[in-house]
Parts: C-alpha cells; sequence; structure tokens
C-alpha cells in the first residue's frame, strides 16, 4: 500500500509524477473547503510537501495526527512550525544547496539592474524616450564596489564568490566570524551597513531575524546605499524600507521577497530606483527539478526506513 501525503501547492509535473508513483497524493490546493477535506483524510495521511512560503503552519499540523514527515521545497523553513513539529516527532527536511547558485545569481542580477538601472534603460528604448530624448541618466558603477552580506553561509558565500569576480571588497556580519574566509567580519550590522555600498541580505528568515533591518540601518546605508533582498521579506522592516526610499534616505533596493507575498507595497512599484521580482529566486526549472526530486528522495527515505538525506528536525 502506497503512503498517503498532502501537497500543499503544485509542483513541477515531472515532480508530481514521481510523487504519484510513490504516494497517494492529496492535493490540499485543489480542495474546497479545507477543514472538511483534511478531516477526510486525516487519519490516513502520514506525510506532507509543501514549499517554503506555505510551509505547514501549527493548525494545518493539528489537522493531520498521524502526520510523520514534511518535506519543504525550499531551503527555508521559517514557515514551518519546528518547535510543534519537534515536539510530536515529526520529521521535517528541506532543499538546501541545490538552490543556492540560483538564489546567488539573482543577488548578483538584482544589484546589477538596480546600480545599471536596466529596467529603466529597457523602458527608455522601448518608449521611444532614447530617440525622442537621447540618452538616459548616468547610473552607478558595481565593478570595485563594497559588499556588505548579511548571513555568510552558504548562499551568502556564494553571493561573496560572485562579487569577488567583480573585484569587490567583501564585508559580512552573522553570528560568528569564519576564521576560514578571507571577508571583513563586523560585529555590528549598523557597522557593516556605514562600510557597504551595497547591502545583500542573505539570512534565514524567523523570530532570529524578524525586522533585523530597520530605519538605523537603513539610514546608515544612506542615500548612496544600497539594499538586496534574497531572503526572506521578514528580514527587513518593510514599511521603514518604503519610507528610507521614498524620502531618499535610502538611494536604491533590489527585492526577490516581501513582508506579505504577494502583495507589493504599491508605492515600491512605482519607484525607478528598486526592481522587484516574484519570489523567484530559485526559479530555474533546472534548480526546481533539482529540489522537487529532493522533495520526492526525502519523503521516499522516510517510508522505506532509510536516513533522511536532509533534514532539518
Ligand atoms: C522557493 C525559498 O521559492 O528556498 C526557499 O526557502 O523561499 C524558495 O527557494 C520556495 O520555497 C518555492 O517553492
Amino acid at each position: 500500500m502506497k503512503p498517503e501525503i498532502v501537497l500543499v501547492g503544485p509542483l513541477m509535473p515531472e515532480v508530481m509524477a514521481d510523487l504519484d508513483a510513490a504516494f497517494v497524493v492529496h492535493r490540499l490546493y485543489e480542495a474546497v473547503g479545507h477543514e472538511a477535506w483534511l478531516a477526510g483524510i486525516a487519519d490516513r495521511v502520514r506525510g506532507l510537501a509543501t514549499d517554503g512560503a506555505n510551509g505547514c503552519d501549527g493548525s494545518l499540523m493539528d489537522a493531520l495526527p498521524g502526520l510523520e514527515i514534511i518535506s519543504i521545497n525550499g531551503v527555508g523553513f521559517d514557515a514551518v512550525d519546528l518547535p510543534r513539529a519537534r515536539d510530536r516527532g515529526i520529521r521535517v527536511t528541506n532543499t538546501p544547496d541545490v538552490l543556492t547558485d540560483d538564489v546567488a545569481d539573482m543577488a548578483l542580477a538584482l544589484a546589477l539592474a538596480v546600480s545599471r538601472r536596466i529596467c529603466v534603460g529597457d523602458r527608455h528604448v522601448r518608449n521611444g524616450d532614447w530617440e525622442r530624448e537621447g540618452p538616459m541618466p548616468l547610473t552607478r558603477k558595481v565593478t570595485g564596489a563594497r559588499i556588505g552580506i548579511l548571513g555568510l553561509g552558504r548562499v551568502g558565500q556564494a553571493v561573496a564568490r560572485r562579487f569577488a569576480g567583480l573585484d569587490c571588497e567583501i564585508g559580512y556580519t552573522d553570528l560568528q566570524p569564519r576564521a576560514d574566509l578571507p571577508h571583513r567580519y563586523f560585529g555590528v550590522l549598523t557597522d557593516l551597513a556605514a562600510w557597504s555600498d551595497m547591502l545583500i541580505v542573505c539570512a534565514a528568515g524567523g523570530p532570529g531575524t524578524h525586522n533585523l533591518i530597520g530605519r538605523a540601518e537603513l539610514d546608515t546605508l544612506g542615500p548612496e546605499g544600497t539594499l538586496i533582498n534574497v531572503a526572506r521579506g521578514t528580514v527587513v522592516d518593510e514599511p521603514a524600507l518604503v519610507s528610507a526610499l521614498s524620502e531618499g534616505r535610502l538611494g536604491a533596493a533590489g527585492l526577490d521577497v516581501f513582508a506579505d507575498e504577494p502583495r507589493v507595497p504599491n508605492a515600491l512599484l512605482a519607484m525607478d530606483q528598486v526592481v522587484v521580482q516574484p519570489h523567484a529566486a530559485s526559479g530555474t526549472r533546472e534548480t526546481r527539478l533539482a529540489m522537487g526530486r529532493l522533495v520526492v528522495d526525502n519523503l521516499r527515505a522516510h517510508f522505506d526506513g532509510r536516513p533522511l538525506l536532509t533534514p532539518v528536525a
């Protein structure tokens, strides 16, 4: 008998085919009236596949008394109620490593797009301004800039490698300095912000980093400074970010993540100095396939009684 699992949101067709082959899959995103639907399958469900944004909160966990494993299609586990999962002995897995390069690529892409005003230039050509009015305004240089990284984990280090290739100086802050890495450590975030031309958020989400970047940090980064966020919207105080940008206390921003996705403050959308993306950093076909395969492999390992590949809890 195939184990029964809940799938919170759709994954790539290839991944869903693998899930369907190995499990009886109950699709939450197709269900009408979640409570009654969950009650109807609750005693049979032993696994759950979800994504980084939806995770699995306490009420979904409570609705599934036989739940043994939550497999997240993402590296972040801030949307899963980990203490409750641990209390109940529910295993949790994520998808580290396979998405690191894509997320770091997105940080670099946003940095270049913001500094070189790529979207502004694109519009300038398309709407005829180039022909009518001449060149667009001058932009800012990235090569050689001081790059500050908040969170020098796997993604932060991959970001550092990319900017080192652009002859940038790299500074960072994290819970501990990394003696094995050549970059400059700052114990205090505002000191890093004061030193940086560009501050790149790579830290995990969750209560420990909630609103870590607020008015003081943004003001210190300053009118010539740029904030890039490829981590979680919750790490930045979003209203403070909007007012710093609109009042010119912060220069520019490149944002892949937001506080209340998929809602993005209208004020940000009206700003030429801001480039936005729909939480798409890991969203290449190659990486989403690798992530999805890891989701399936972790579930398979659990139900076959083998060690989990990438356990969080
Ligand atoms: C995904 C993410 O976009 O890895 C994460 O934590 O947020 C992203 O890679 C998300 O999980 C979509 O499935």
